[in-house]
């Protein structure tokens, strides 16, 4: 399963990256607003700092204003990634930019059949929100279960990428179901590589290490 981080943050995927372990960027409007600044720039930047896609997501909501701003959006780099919402304006659009060579992204994915009519449509990315199912009491990561089996039943190649992803449990759970990717909030990476053993076998280590120089 490739990880990438769910930010706008250029910084945090600066650090991120230095690890080895990204594999790309999902943005979102949220995330666009609360970064700041000019949304351009900072795909640029995203862009250049990680080779892999980065997702940049449409405002409008007709088809061809979905279609206007994704070719502009796509222009920005070769990885741009167009991300529209699951609506039927938004399959229009991801069936218009994907016969123009410019790759999808269905997000707000909530139901199996959303990721189906996506695929259909030539969505090259489908995005099942984890959390945002988990918060209403409803189990988010069977959804992305169900749309791997669907997707490997049908012998589609459209990449689930479980967006949405709470804590590092969401994480696991989406690579044991076969998500092709997982697009988390930095907080959720640096829980990943975090346990407190480690912490405390990391220091016993270099207590015992002193102690024994102390010796020699
Ligand atoms: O960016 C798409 C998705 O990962 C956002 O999820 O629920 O944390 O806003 P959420």
């Amino acid at each position: 399963m490739r990880l990438f981080l769910d930010t706008a943050d250029v910084s945090e995927v600066r650090e991120a990256v230095a690890w080895g372990v990204v594999d790309g960027v999902t943005t979102n409007p949220t995330l666009m607003a609360r970064a700041g600044g000019d949304p351009e720039a900072i795909l640029r930047e995203l862009a250049s700092l990680v080779a892999g896609p980065i997702s940049a997501e449409v405002i409008a909501t007709d088809a061809d204003g979905m279609v206007e701003e994704g070719r502009r959006l796509a222009a920005i780099a070769d990885n741009i990634v167009v991300k529209v919402p699951i609506t039927p304006a938004g399959l229009e659009a991801t069936h218009r930019l994907a016969r123009e060579g410019i790759k999808v992204n269905v997000t707000l994915v909530f139901q199996p059949g959303q990721a189906l009519l996506a695929a259909r449509a030539g969505a090259a990315f489908v995005s099942p929100f984890v959390g945002r199912l988990d918060d209403i009491g409803e189990d988010g990561i069977s959804l992305v279960a169900d749309v791997v089996e669907i997707f490997r039943a049908q012998g589609i190649t459209t990449q689930v990428l479980a967006a949405s992803i709470r804590h590092p449990q969401h994480v696991i759970e989406a690579a044991r179901v076969g998500a092709d990717i997982a697009t988390m909030p930095f907080k959720v990476l640096k829980q990943l590589v975090q346990h407190p053993l480690t912490d405390a076998g990391l220091e016993r280590f270099l207590k015992d290490w002193q102690a024994a120089r102390g010796r020699v």
